[in-house]
């Protein structure tokens, strides 16, 4: 049976776990090639095999520029770029340092951006980018300054890069996702403040539970989808 996405290959930084990971196995299931792009070569042959079909992947740095160019010289077609490569610090001001939020910044702000950079070129009318920022742009969360930062910086390039490529074809959005289950939010650092951010994040959260990768992943299964005319 054909399937909406069939032909189509989808770069999927962050690809290997977690939300990129469930991203990858909805686009499988719609019929794209994923290209799934994280730093270590192990765990993300371990995501192809998983994915099955025509999966690949390629060891990438996103916060190394020379890393983003080399992955878009190789992949020469990009009809879905999503860019979930990241992580996230926790703490008071006083005790991130800004040498820590540049850390933050350079993977997930600069990192999304060069990504982007290097792959417009790449994509053809039709073709869609899907950023990934986080709620912090518009809750306030405690203690997630520096993640809330990023989510805000992300969020402005996306709403930017909609208007810029539009006119090309190309759809920009960003999916924001709360606090999600089953990912382990690994912090870069900040381990110890995580169970309390979860625990006030969630009372916020009006059916007061995380979300899913797969929600995240029927977000992007429809932006991936909804193109027209196609
Ligand atoms: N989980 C949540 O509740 C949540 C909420 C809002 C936003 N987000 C954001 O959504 C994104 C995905 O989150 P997640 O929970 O799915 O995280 P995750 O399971 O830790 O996945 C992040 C992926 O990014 C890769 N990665 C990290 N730094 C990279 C780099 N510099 N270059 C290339 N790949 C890199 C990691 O692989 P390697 O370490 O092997 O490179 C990993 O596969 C992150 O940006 C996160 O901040 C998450």
């Amino acid at each position: 049976m054909r399937e909406v996405l069939d032909g189509k290959v989808a770069i999927i930084t962050g690809g290997g776990s977690g939300i990129g990971f469930a991203i990858a196995q909805r686009f499988v299931s719609l019929g794209a090639t994923p290209v799934i792009v994280g730093r270590n070569q192990e765990s993300l042959d371990e995501a192809v095999t998983k994915l099955g079909r025509d999966a690949r992947a390629v060891v990438a740095d996103v916060s190394n520029d020379d890393d983003v160019r080399a992955l878009f010289e190789k992949e020469e077609r990009v009809d879905i770029l999503v860019t979930c490569a990241g992580g996230a610090i926790f703490g008071p001001i006083e005790k991130v340092t800004p040498e820590d939020v540049r850390t933050l910044f350079a993977t997930r702000v600069f990192g999304q951006m060069s990504v982007a950079h290097f792959a417009v070129p790449r994509m053809k009318q039709g073709g869609t980018i899907i950023f990934c920022s986080g709620v912090g742009d518009v809750v306030g969360l405690v203690p997630y300054s520096a993640g809330s930062a990023v989510d805000g910086a992300v969020n402005a390039l996306a709403r930017s890069l909609a208007v810029e490529l539009g006119g090309r074809g190309i759809r920009v959005n960003a999916v924001s996702p709360g606090v999600i289950g089953g990912t382990g939010i690994r912090p870069a650092k900040g381990t110890e403040y995580v169970e309390d951010f979860v625990a006030r994040a969630m009372r916020t959260v009006p059916l007061a539970r995380p979300g899913s990768a797969e929600d995240v992943a029927d977000a992007a299964g429809y932006l991936a989808t909804s193109f027209y005319p196609p």
